[in-house]
């Protein structure tokens, strides 16, 4: 069974949200999505069996004056199963850096919530130094593979989600690594029979509704 998480960015509100959420199903994978904050009450309502619910950032704290911010138990009470984590484009925009998403990584595991750590290269990883993680997904994000419509050779992917494996399973023993960038419905048959790969995470693809009932559906 595979992983797929679909990350809806900022792109759909949340009247597009429930509708878009209520074509999702989940068959024979796994499938988890991803709506802004402002629509994660009303897609959990209308989420068919067995599609779970994710967020697409978390605050670092517990609680506390931080106007804006969005705590991982406030996550947990919406029935979010899962969390993005280091998402390249939060480290470009926002300047997230690796302390600050150590600490989301620990805040979201408190919380019993898997995160889904983003890296887009093995240096990134140094962020699980001596982390305690029950669960945990990896995922392999190139940036230049984002929205680009490129995506590395399967041999790259298949290479660099071994090398992501060694490296998490010296302290994780619970843990996927997915491939994310440019996934399609063209390109999801061969990402999904390349050897070490346990899922994908779908932006740009996963809101288009033809698009990403072929990736859900196989
Ligand atoms: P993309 O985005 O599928 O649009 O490239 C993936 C991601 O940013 O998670």
């Amino acid at each position: 069974m595979k992983l797929i998480i679909a990350n809806w960015k900022m792109y759909l509100g949340v009247k597009e949200s429930i509708a878009l959420a209520k074509k999702t199903f989940s068959r024979k994978n796994e499938t988890v999505i991803c709506p802004s904050f402002i629509a994660l009450s009303e897609v959990k309502k209308v989420l068919n069996k067995g599609v779970k619910l994710g967020a697409q950032n978390v605050s670092w704290q517990e609680d506390g004056a931080l106007t804006g911010e969005v705590s991982a138990g406030m996550l947990f009470e919406l029935g979010c199963k899962y969390v993005i984590v280091g998402h390249s484009e939060r480290r470009r925009f926002l300047k997230e850096g690796d302390l600050v998403i150590r600490e989301k990584l620990k805040a979201v595991l408190a919380k019993k919530i898997t995160p889904i750590f983003c890296v887009s290269d093995l240096k990134e990883l140094v962020v699980l130094n001596d982390l305690v993680a029950e669960k945990l997904v990896v995922a392999y994000e190139p940036v230049w593979a984002i929205d680009t419509g490129k995506i590395p050779t399967m041999d790259e992917i298949s290479d660099m989600h071994k090398k992501i494996r060694i490296r998490v399973m010296k302290s994780i023993k619970n843990f996927r690594v997915i491939y994310g960038g440019s996934v399609d419905e063209n390109n999801i048959e061969k990402i999904f029979v390349t050897p070490g790969v346990d899922g994908v995470l779908v932006g740009g693809a996963s809101i288009k509704l033809n698009s990403w009932r072929k990736i859900i559906c196989g």
